[in-house]
């Protein structure tokens, strides 16, 4: 386990072992070009009355892998970004411990704006933006997604069981792999919870390794 999510682990870059670099046709970018351009000044819902900034999410959507967020925390909002402020920081260490960084992977949220107080979106935001997410699949097709934490889970997956639980099993969304983590909100406020992560991560190194990413 790398000490305090630090750097790369002594494994060395998992990029340069895949064996496969990002497709250069720029089919999934001008897709996903396409769907940024269709969301445009979105006011679908009553987060866009609070919102500074709409994030819809950033990286390389020809890199076959996408991390999924709940929403946008108030870095975020100020920002544009998904996952910069101290949870986004400990995301980018976790990413670099399996040879990942921003530009080889897309990171994108549930809910495009931020839920005022940080709050959990409500059902009909998450309902109001799945739209959004389902394209952005679409555009990627990501080889696999990893979900952070219970509102991205339940999102893609249905199902509300615990983190603890969840990632225990084998999962799918439109016949894409899942690999379900706690997001590193949790892992901010439990440290304990960095073990189960790593071990998480490595299921998406493993998948990574085996070379059938990216799919587009
Ligand atoms: N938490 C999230 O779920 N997403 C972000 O973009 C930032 C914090």
């Amino acid at each position: 386990m790398p000490d305090g999510w630090s750097g790369s682990d002594a494994d060395g870059d998992v990029r340069a072992r895949r064996g496969r670099e990002p497709d250069s046709s720029d089919g999934a970018k001008t897709a996903m070009d396409a769907v940024r351009a269709k969301l445009g000044d979105c006011s679908s819902c009553r987060l866009s009355g609070t919102r500074r900034n709409l994030v819809f999410g950033e990286g390389d959507p020809r890199s076959g892998i996408l991390v999924v967020g709940e929403g946008p925390g108030a870095s975020e909002d100020e920002t544009g970004r998904p996952f910069v402020g101290k949870a986004g920081q400990l995301l980018d260490r976790i990413l670099a411990s399996i040879g990942l960084d921003r530009e080889s992977c897309f990171i994108a949220n549930v809910v495009k704006c931020r839920p005022p107080e940080n709050r959990v979106p409500s059902p009909d935001e998450v309902e109001a933006c799945a739209w959004v997410l389902d394209a952005q699949i679409d555009a990627m097709q990501p080889g696999v997604i990893l979900a952070l934490g219970a509102t991205a889970v339940s999102r893609l997956l249905g199902i509300r069981a615990p983190i603890g639980q969840a990632r225990n099993s084998e999962h799918s969304y439109r016949g894409i792999p899942v690999i379900v983590t706690y997001h590193p909100a949790a892992l901010l406020r439990t440290p304990a919870l960095k073990r189960p992560v790593w071990e998480d991560v490595k299921k998406l190194r493993r998948l990574m390794e085996r070379g059938g990413l990216p799919r587009k």
